[in-house]
């Protein structure tokens, strides 16, 4: 046994009941009345959330004072175990990063490591250990707000990111006081909730919950993520926070992880609301039998575990077990050795120049260009060039979601970037009515459309039920277009919204998600040609509301999507396919695929495929290749497509580069028709592609 699990031995046997069952209350403190509780050993952590409300907004009350002041508190308590500080640090901390979304749009993890690690260092430079993300939900349908803090459809692709986010927060060594712990959530099946509806129910069959959405957190228990959270919703007629198979059996049993499960937010509470509980002890027991280590919020473990195991409802051992988890990951964040952090660091270590410049970078990785008729971008040669629509001024509006720790005042407003950055010469003008932009239009060489959704508008409960641009601006776009200037369209969203009347009417258009406070800067680059776009879409476009659910790993269907003919699945009135598919975007140059190669016809534990890469433009550029399977026979029917590897690659023009994949047995295998994982033998097929609908295609042998 090592040295942690002794300490924790010893330390368990020295607990009362009531210091046990402290340690798995998080409760939220507002100022210092709480202060008692903490001397009293009742608390294990605390959210740091003090008044934000589910992301919606800022505060901007932690700091290392706050924290140091009530961890001398719990350190008065009579066996001085430390807290751990808990907080939203989803895409940055005060420097504001592109929302996760747009970071799976990169396709770049190690993009999504430097990130998280800015994340972390500011963070725990105000006392904060432990932070709520990576959210891992692979989310299909737009319709729900969350959509915006995961990294989207795919699970391979938001896996890769699930390991980037884990090691960018903990780093090697998450006892160092500059990182923090991390927590995959929401486990499991959250983003599934029916109707796009946050909170709601979701059935997924076994297969698909283990190879679709059960994949990303076994990649971030692999990567040693230190905490799970368990997600609100009820999984086919079993709460999340109540379910032990899935909280035990898989993430313990089959998985190894050994870390502390938090509930979400009140979620023990709610388990009488689900209907699963009579009243809040039989909640608590439910939820601890289940798995969950920590009651966030809720209290539901502080009011009832001690007349729970008088009563026989839980045992000592149960809550031995989850103390033990708790201590393990306190012990692991080095927190009994360093309590307290050194106020002196917020000023070293918040808002860098270096953080600034990676917020700058990962904003032009983030963005992606959908369309770019004749060249228009990067735009050159125009004089006088009209930036209208409702975010010609905005600053806060494009951090996105939860992000409670971003200033307003930390940003370069969007129409002042755009002056700093635009060349000289051009003459800027910004309209931010309709009216103002319509007579302005007329005058200008070349029109960009600033449209969107504000970020309250995405995130935690913050579902659309019409994935259209917000009312109002497809009006605008449709009437400062008519007026016929080359037009640019620019959309800051937490979602994929359905743009396909406003796309038709512009000759280019830049998907910029909510990109973080270099996020108007890094659009001018793009739009005057310092930078070329390099995102690609992490979700499929949907052409409308009526499409979601939409993905591109589709099942065959007996009558397929894309062939002619009479009953095929379609809808009567709009084409099934999105608008703009799964791993697509430009850039200012193309790229040929040539020559695929597959090192054999047959598979024996590994294949290699590559394809010979080609800059065929004038520019350089950035390509992200990506690597798609087919398995066309199997016990169970299999995807259309599904993503195995990605590659970015910088070309200069004239440039070839030979990309090169592996592919292994493992990367073929599913949960078969008899329950078990594996790769079954027969045919496969495999693209190299620029997006899920092209590509090279090949075939092999298993
Ligand atoms: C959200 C979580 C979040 C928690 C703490 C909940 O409402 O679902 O994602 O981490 O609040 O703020």
């Amino acid at each position: 046994m090592n040295d942690i699990e002794e300490r924790i031995d010893h330390l368990l046997g020295q607990m009362t009941l009531e210091e046990k069952i402290g340690q798995l209350n998080q409760p939220m403190i507002h100022g210092l009345p709480g202060l008692d509780l903490l001397r009293q050993g009742k608390a294990g952590s605390i959210i740091n959330a003090f008044g934000a409300l589910s992301g919606q907004g800022f505060d901007h009350l932690s700091s290392a004072e706050a924290c140091n002041t009530l961890q001398k508190a719990a350190l008065e308590s009579r066996l001085g175990i430390p807290l751990l500080f808990g907080r939203d640090i989803i895409h940055g901390q005060r420097t504001v990063f592109p929302i996760p979304l747009a970071q799976a749009a990169s396709f770049n993890p190690t993009l999504v490591e430097q990130i998280n690690r800015v994340a972390a260092r500011e963070a725990s430079a105000v006392g904060i250990r432990w932070t709520f993300a990576p959210m891992l939900d692979i989310a299909r349908d737009a319709r729900w707000g969350r959509i915006a803090e995961g990294y989207g459809e795919d699970p391979y692709l938001t896996a890769r990111m699930a390991e980037a986010a884990a090691r960018g927060f903990q780093g090697d060594d998450v006892s160092q006081p500059d990182r923090l712990v991390a927590c995959a959530k929401h486990y499991v099946g959250y983003g599934a909730a029916e109707g796009g509806r946050d909170y709601e129910q979701a059935e997924i069959s076994e297969p698909t919950l283990r190879d679709v959405y059960l994949p990303p957190f076994r990649a971030a228990v692999a990567a040693g993520v230190g905490t799970v959270m368990s997600a609100f919703l009820d999984l086919n007629g079993v709460p999340a926070t109540a379910n032990r198979r899935l909280l035990t059996d898989i993430l313990r049993g089959e998985w190894g992880f050994d870390g502390f499960v938090v509930s979400d937010w009140e979620s023990i509470g709610e388990l009488a609301q689900h209907g699963v509980a009579e009243d809040r002890a039989q909640a608590a027991a439910l939820a601890l039998h289940a798995g969950v280590d920590m009651d966030m919020v809720s209290g539901a473990y502080q009011e009832t575990l001690a007349e729970n195991l008088r009563c026989g409802r839980i045992s000592d051992a149960e809550l031995d077990t989850a103390v033990r988890r708790v201590l393990r990951i306190k012990h692991r964040a080095g927190i009994f050795e360093r309590p307290f952090t050194d106020p002196e660091r917020a000023s070293r270590d918040i808002l860098t120049a270096e953080a600034r410049d990676l917020a700058r970078q990962a904003a032009r990785e983030t963005m992606v260009l959908l369309k770019n008729d004749r060249n228009l971008l990067p735009l050159r040669d125009m004089r006088r060039i009209l930036v209208a629509g409702p975010f010609v001024h905005a600053t806060a509006e494009l951090f996105g979601t939860w992000t409670m720790d971003g200033r307003a005042e930390d940003v370069v407003p969007l129409d002042q970037a755009f002056r700093q950055i635009a060349p000289t010469g051009v003459e800027l003008w910004f309209a931010a009515t309709p009216d103002l932009a319509l007579s302005r239009a007329h005058y200008a060489d070349a029109v960009i459309l600033l449209m969107g959704e504000h970020p309250a508008r995405s995130g935690e409960n913050a579902n659309v039920s019409d994935l259209n641009l917000p009312p109002g601006q497809l009006e605008w776009i449709t009437a400062v277009a008519g007026i016929g200037k080359p037009t640019v369209l620019v959309v800051f969203a937490g979602r994929p919204l359905a743009i396909t009347r406003a796309i038709a009417q512009v000759q280019a258009a830049i998907y910029a998600w909510h990109p973080g406070l270099e996020g108007a800067a890094a659009l001018a680059e793009i739009l005057f040609g310092l930078a070329a776009p390099s995102g690609r879409l992490p979700v499929s476009m949907p052409r409308a509301t009526g499409q979601a659910p939409i993905y591109y790993a589709r099942k065959p269907s007996g009558r397929p999507l894309r062939e002619d003919g009479p009953f095929r699945t379609r809808y009567v009135d709009l084409p099934t396919v999105p608008l703009y598919p799964f791993g697509y975007g430009l850039t200012y140059t193309r790229f040929s695929y040539s020559d695929l190669r597959i090192s054999s016809q047959r598979m024996r534990d590994t294949l290699t495929v590559s394809a010979l890469i080609t800059n065929v433009g004038e520019r350089a550029g950035t390509e992200v290749v990506q690597l798609y399977i087919r398995d066309l026979v199997g016990s169970l029917t299999r995807p259309i497509r599904e993503l195995k590897g990605f590659q970015r690659m910088t070309l200069q023009p004239g440039e070839s580069r030979r990309v090169q994949f592996t592919l292994r047995e493992e990367d073929l295998a599913f949960t078969r028709a008899d329950g078990s994982w594996g790769a079954e033998p027969g045919r496969f097929k495999v693209w190299i592609a620029p997006h899920c609908e092209a590509g090279l295609e090949g075939e092999f042998m298993l």
